[in-house]
């Protein structure tokens, strides 16, 4: 069965908060509706305090979500926190999720206070909190730049106040794998009561290293995984949720496992994408349109063989359309032959041949060779005029 290991969608307010991504209050009903069908174990759906609409968002959301827990974010100020407590009064499991800056850039230059100021305003954002809700959540911002050993004394203080999370972010994505899963390894070595609580990673796509770093962190006994859909989020982004899913499912060996339902990942990821305008790249891991399609003629031989040749993930298994043989000027025979037989037609061997010379030409010419080109490809001496 496996480690369980949680998983924190913050698509609804690290995501939404993204240049571009903004959605109105109808928009994130649905998807959180959708979130919590996909099995997350936490929804963090807004930032209560920031606008009157994102409020109203995180309250209806409390409202509907039956089983996920709903969590809304805060700083360490006492207003947010009254705030986020009286959104989330309508939840089944709410979640206040609290912090404040642990780096010398936060301490010193954002928030100009003393690191001994830092813990006194962590502790007292916790206790405020765990006045309202049980589950209370607290993020060391920055912590990926923060040093080991004043992280460790602001977690333990935390967990002592009574946090039952704690976030340990990567906010500027800077850390290497390596780094980033010492610092989890540190802590649970270097912090009295990290047992009573769960650990959580929440790793930002600066460097491209989101994903290999919440591994890492859970690799080192991070227990949450904070991701959003298609990795959308601040610059960058945040750790995508269907690659880390995925990364879990497919590596049996590493022993971890999710309550996501993995086949609902495409559908979810092509709705995120419409409702927030904001395109998926082509070759994006797990859900981009590329994800399953071959093009050269070596991998569509191969694939057309066996498509374990090429592809270690069944597209089923994220809800995507079968393994896509994609006719370009590096496809061979092998290939045209599959996709003309998909369309209807079994040409001999010498017809093939004579085809795949038309098909280059227009391939040269063309991008992708679509099944309208193959049928005209197919029917050219019928089409010629009659002289
Ligand atoms: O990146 C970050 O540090 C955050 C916190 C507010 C959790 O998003
Ligand atoms: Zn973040």
């Amino acid at each position: 069965m496996g480690k369980q290991i949680f998983i924190f969608d913050t698509t609804l307010r690290d995501g939404e908060q993204s240049p571009g991504c903004k959605l109105n209050k109808n928009e994130k009903l649905i998807l959180a509706q959708d979130l919590e069908r996909l099995g997350v174990d936490v929804i963090e759906a807004g930032f209560p305090i920031s606008s009157p609409g994102d409020f109203d968002a995180v309250k209806d959301i409390a409202s509907i979500i039956k089983s996920a827990t709903v969590c809304g974010l805060t700083r360490a100020i006492k207003k947010d926190i009254e705030v986020a407590a009286d959104a989330l009064k309508g939840a089944k499991r709410p979640r206040i999720h609290t912090g404040i800056g642990t780096s010398f850039y936060h301490i010193h230059h954002k928030l100009q206070i003393t690191e001994d100021q830092v813990i006194e305003r962590a502790i007292e954002a916790v206790k405020y909190a765990k006045t309202f809700v049980e589950d209370v959540e607290f993020y060391a911002e920055d912590a990926g730049r923060s040093e080991n050993d004043f992280l460790a004394r602001v977690v333990e203080a935390v967990i002592k106040a009574g946090a039952t999370v704690v976030n340990i972010p990567d906010t500027t994505g800077y850390c290497l794998p390596e780094n980033y899963g010492q610092k989890i390894k540190y802590l649970f070595e270097n912090v009295k009561g990290i047992h009573k609580v769960t650990i959580s990673t929440h790793c930002h796509n600066d460097l491209g290293l989101a994903t290999a770093n919440s591994l890492a962190g859970v690799q080192n006994g991070a227990q949450q995984v904070e991701c959003t859909i298609n990795g959308i989020g601040e610059r960058a982004g945040n750790t995508s949720l269907e690659e880390v899913v995925m990364i879990l499912k497919q590596h049996k060996g590493l022993d971890f496992t999710t309550n996501v339902n993995s086949e609902q990942l495409t559908s979810i990821s092509r709705k995120v994408s419409a409702l927030m305008r904001m395109p998926v790249q082509s070759n994006k891991a797990i859900v981009g349109v590329n994800a399953f399609a071959h093009s050269s003629g070596i991998h569509q031989d191969g694939v057309i063989k066996n498509r374990l040749n090429y592809e270690i993930i069944d597209p089923k298994s994220v809800g995507a359309e079968e393994s896509a043989i994609k006719l370009t000027a590096r496809s061979g025979r092998a290939a045209l032959k599959y996709r003309l037989e998909k369309l209807g037609y079994n040409p001999k061997k010498e017809k093939l041949d004579s085809i795949y010379a038309d098909f280059l030409s227009v391939a040269d010419l063309k991008k992708e060779v679509d099944d309208n080109d193959l049928i005209g490809l197919m029917h050219k001496e019928a089409m010629l005029p009659v002289t």
